[in-house]
């Protein structure tokens, strides 16, 4: 958690030993560090701390910091805290007689300079405490690092009147962000909100209450950490008040450190110093209690931003958006949520509210402001139906014959879970799009059980993982692999021929990865060429997988040969692969055509014939994937850059077992779902089980982009007149009966307008919202191939849009 999201590159380490080999850690006037990746650190004597730049990779930037160097993730414990830090490759830092301290630009610009002391400064020293400090020619401290606190106390470090932390954007921004920690003159540590700029006031959201009005002959005076890890307040009498836990383990064997978390929660953390290998830092203590509900602020000011849900993991707030909510910036995991749907007064007239706004229902939610309306004594369903007459409301809240009438925004939502309270959750029927036609949509059994489903989970463990594709996509495949199959490890490779390559060999086949064909979710592919057999030499694309989850050699082993156990004319075959190292590579056969994307969405329309083909093979490759093969696994990822095109212009679907096999990470699985928007079922956004049928309802959005041969999602301009979004677009077409639209100027396809009819209606049966009403992959196959009947679907009614 406390990790920070960049790693050094090893040049760094390697350095510093060499520098740590040449000096004891006093730095002379005129040393200079400059921002690249080597040489740009200063090591205390013991190795333990490093000054200089940290590389940010994310952004090619260096932060002018203090780190534990020896920690692998390299906690930053000190940092400039600045505007212009981090700092642009090429600044340097310099040692100057005069000022100390002085960062410049690569043009030479002083962006920051230490202030605060007077004399000259002789030289520099990294202590191992982690404190910088500038001494005169009488060995006297001038400046140190300790007394600019960034967000971060560390042993022997203490805090006066007046001092105070901040605060980050996030982990690994280290903009300010909205909290500091601020030790009063008064004697209370306090923790605060900047105000937002619409308010005035900060909020104020933990105080530690150590002021004695009664005595002011011996106040608090000082917040001391001491040497060996002991966080306390200390009293003029010399009385102390423990902050941190008292039996703290021995400092020699731990570091400790205390910082004010960019969520807000001032957090006392220990981490071996001696450790073997992926140790983290252990959270000791922390403050506040729960700041989910301790911070109160203005709307939008609370832990997390408006129409968020706040609940606490490990005494830190996680957010949420409430069901029918999404974040406004999807990066922002603590921003504030929007609502999916209009809430328009009196637009509308001609349609009753039931005809508008449903329901969703919720327990344990609890958000203790935003009141507009208490009606008592009330039922839940008088409470329900208030809400949905009245345009204004957003929430509803029944609870002790009281119902609770809440507008938007929402604001410091919460988990309350001894309230027994009923919530309901306004949804309006009219999807986001306003030409969307699903008025009133079915009102299957299904659905209402979904609804319910959906709120047992809301209100208990607040959808956590909402998005953990991978990891759904692994379980499942765990269990499929468990039913069918057991795997030999050692003569596996015999019984697939698949081939271990070595790096070597790959280098040498790619000509040291030359040619780049394209980038997956997975890693580059490569062009290569090399002999399978003894004889013929044949062109292949080797994969460069770019993460490598599971190291074992036997676990990757296992799931490569169960790639390699499928053999089937519509999937892309594995022929070999290699586990060297750090290395992981698959050796694939070489697809001549490139992928269905570039030919769907060039410049010339490919046939209908071969259209009708492609899509037919494809469900094909589906079926193979699903029920026949002896490993049998969702894709997860379906999309027109997963199925190439084979020399004889068949489509061959790639990509499949990776997800399993890469073990994919959180992180990564949400720019997966923002990479393959539009393609991605409902059911992931939801806590419900994910099933085959996610790649059922994405080989529909699919056979949509081969009927249309457009993108599901298109840009605004070619959107004009609301068929932006090919899934509302063909519903639209198919319930007016203008299909023709659809495939304008398509001569070919106009001319077959029965199979055109019917290829429409299997992709909307496809993108059902409900996955128990979408076909399985064997029957829409059928249906493709005419062997069974297709009958008029309904309608895919999202709840929320599906880009
Ligand atoms: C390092 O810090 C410790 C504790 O503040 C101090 O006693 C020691 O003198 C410092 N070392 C140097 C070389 O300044
Ligand atoms: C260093 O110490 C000497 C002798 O105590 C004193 O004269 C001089 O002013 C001191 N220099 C500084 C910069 O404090
Ligand atoms: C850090 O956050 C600030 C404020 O939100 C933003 O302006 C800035 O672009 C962010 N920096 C990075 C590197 O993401
Ligand atoms: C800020 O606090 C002061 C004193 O508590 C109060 O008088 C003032 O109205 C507050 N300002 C706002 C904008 O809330
Ligand atoms: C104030 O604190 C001092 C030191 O702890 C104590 O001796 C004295 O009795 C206290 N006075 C009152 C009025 O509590
Ligand atoms: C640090 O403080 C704790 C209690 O607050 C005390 O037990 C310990 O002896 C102190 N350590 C030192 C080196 O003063
Ligand atoms: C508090 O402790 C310091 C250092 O141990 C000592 O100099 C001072 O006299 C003590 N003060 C009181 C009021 O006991
Ligand atoms: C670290 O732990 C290992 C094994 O427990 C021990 O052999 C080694 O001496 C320890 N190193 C230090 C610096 O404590
Ligand atoms: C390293 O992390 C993995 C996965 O989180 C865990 O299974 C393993 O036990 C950890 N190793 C050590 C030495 O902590
Ligand atoms: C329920 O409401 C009644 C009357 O309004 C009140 O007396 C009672 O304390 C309330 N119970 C709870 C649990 O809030
Ligand atoms: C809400 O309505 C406004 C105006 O009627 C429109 O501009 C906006 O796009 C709508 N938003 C959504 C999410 O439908
Ligand atoms: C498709 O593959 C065949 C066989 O390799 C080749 O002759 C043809 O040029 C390819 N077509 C395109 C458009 O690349």
């Amino acid at each position: 958690m406390a990790s920070a999201s960049f790693r050094l590159s090893l040049f760094i380490s390697m350095f510093s030993v060499c520098v740590l080999a040449q000096n004891d850690g006093s730095l002379a006037v005129g040393s200079t560090l400059t921002a690249k990746e080597a040489s740009s650190s200063w090591l205390s004597p013991s190795g333990d701390f490093a000054f200089g730049f940290l590389h940010l990779q994310e952004n090619d930037r260096f932060l002018l910091s203090i780190w534990y160097d020896k920690i692998p993730d390299k906690t930053v414990a000190w940092y400039v805290d600045s505007p212009s830090n981090p700092v642009p490759r090429g600044s340097s830092v310099v040692l100057d007689a005069q000022t100390g301290l002085v960062l410049r630009d690569p043009g030479g610009v002083t962006l920051w300079r230490t202030d605060g002391f007077s004399g000259a400064v002789n030289h520099g020293f990294m202590n191992d405490t982690g404190n910088f400090i500038l001494k005169d020619i009488n060995y006297t401290w001038i400046w140190e690092s300790f007394g600019f606190a960034s967000d971060t106390i560390l042993p022997l470090q203490e805090l006066v009147y007046g001092s105070v932390l901040n605060s980050r954007q996030s982990e690994s921004n280290f903009t300010r962000g909205r909290f500091y920690l601020r030790f009063l003159d008064d004697g209370n540590l306090v923790l605060r909100t900047n105000s937002l700029p619409s308010s005035g006031n900060d909020t104020e959201y933990y105080n530690s209450h150590t002021s004695d009005p009664k005595n002011s002959s011996d106040p608090v005076y000082r917040v001391i950490f001491n040497s060996t890890g002991s966080l306390y307040m200390l009293k003029k009498s010399n009385q102390t008040i423990q902050l941190s836990p008292l039996s703290v383990r021995s400092a020699s064997e731990y570091y400790y450190r205390a910082k004010l978390d960019f969520d807000g929660v001032f957090t006392y953390y220990s981490h071996p110093r001696n450790f073997t290998g992926n140790s983290t830092w252990t959270v000791l203590w922390a403050v506040p209690e729960d700041i989910c509900s301790d911070l109160d602020g203005v709307p939008g000011g609370g832990a997390c931003g408006s129409n968020s849900i706040c609940s606490l993991v490990d005494r830190k707030p996680v957010c949420e958006c409430p069901k029918g909510y999404t974040l406004l910036d999807p990066y922002d995991k603590y921003g504030s949520c929007m609502p999916n749907f209009n809430q328009s007064c009196g637009e509308v007239e001609k349609l009753s509210a039931e005809d508008l706004y449903d329901t969703w229902v919720a327990s344990d939610l609890y958000w203790p402001k935003s009141d507009y309306e208490e009606i008592s004594p009330s039922t839940e369903t008088g409470c329900r139906k208030a809400c949905l007459e009245d345009c204004l409301c957003a929430v509803a809240i029944s609870r002790n014959n009281s119902c609770w009438k809440k507008k938007l925004p929402l604001s410091n939502g919460r988990i309350a879970t001894n309230l027994s309270s009923k919530v309901f959750l306004k949804y309006s029927k009219i999807d986001v799009a306003p030409q969307n036609p699903c008025l009133g949509g079915p009102k299957s059994k299904d659905r209402e059980t979904l609804v319910l489903v959906e709120s047992v989970f809301l209100g208990s463990s607040l959808f956590l993982n909402i998005l953990f594709i991978g990891a759904a996509c692994f379980g499942f495949q765990v269990i499929y692999q468990k039913r069918k199959s057991n795997f030999h490890l050692h003569n596996e490779a015999v019984e697939t021929n698949l081939r271990i390559f070595s790096y070597k060999e790959l280098a040498k086949a790619t000509n040291h990865f030359e040619e780049e064909l394209g980038r997956g979710s997975f890693g580059i592919v490569y062009k290569g060429e090399t002999n399978v057999s003894l004889t013929n030499k044949i062109n292949v694309a080797v994969k460069m997988l770019d993460r490598v989850a599971r190291d074992a050699e036997k676990e990757f082993l296992a799931e490569v040969n169960s790639i390699g156990q499928t053999n089937h004319k519509h999937l892309v075959r594995l022929l070999g692969a290699c586990y060297e190292n750090q290395h992981r590579l698959l050796v694939y056969e070489y697809m001549p055509n490139g992928t269905l994307a570039s030919l769907l969405f060039g410049d010339t329309i490919p046939s209908w014939k071969l259209r009708t083909q492609i899509a037919t093979g494809i469900a094909r490759g589906l079926v193979y994937l699903h029920e026949e093969c002896s490993s049998p696994m969702i894709h997860c990822d379906i999309k027109p850059q997963n199925i190439l095109l084979d020399d004889y212009y068949n489509a061959r679907i790639s990509d499949f077992g990776l997800a399993k096999l890469l073990q994919i990470n959180q992180s990564r699985t949400l720019t997966n779902i923002r990479g393959t928007r539009g393609y991605v079922a409902p059911e992931w956004f939801r806590n419900t089980q994910i099933t085959s049928k996610v790649d059922v309802y994405s080989f529909g959005v699919l056979l949509l982009e081969i009927i249309c041969c457009r993108r599901h999602v298109e840009d605004v301009e070619v959107g004009e007149g609301g068929n932006s979004i090919l899934t509302d677009w063909v519903w639209d077409c198919f319930q007016e009966g203008r299909l023709d639209a659809l495939v304008e100027n398509d001569f070919e396809v106009l001319e077959d307008r029965k199979k055109l009819q019917k290829f429409v209606m299997i992709g909307i049966w496809c993108i059902q919202e409900d996955p128990s009403l979408r076909p399985t992959m064997r029957k829409v196959s059928h249906m493709l191939e005419g062997i069974v009947e297709v009958v008029v679907p309904p309608c895919p009614s999202h709840f929320f849009s599906t880009i």
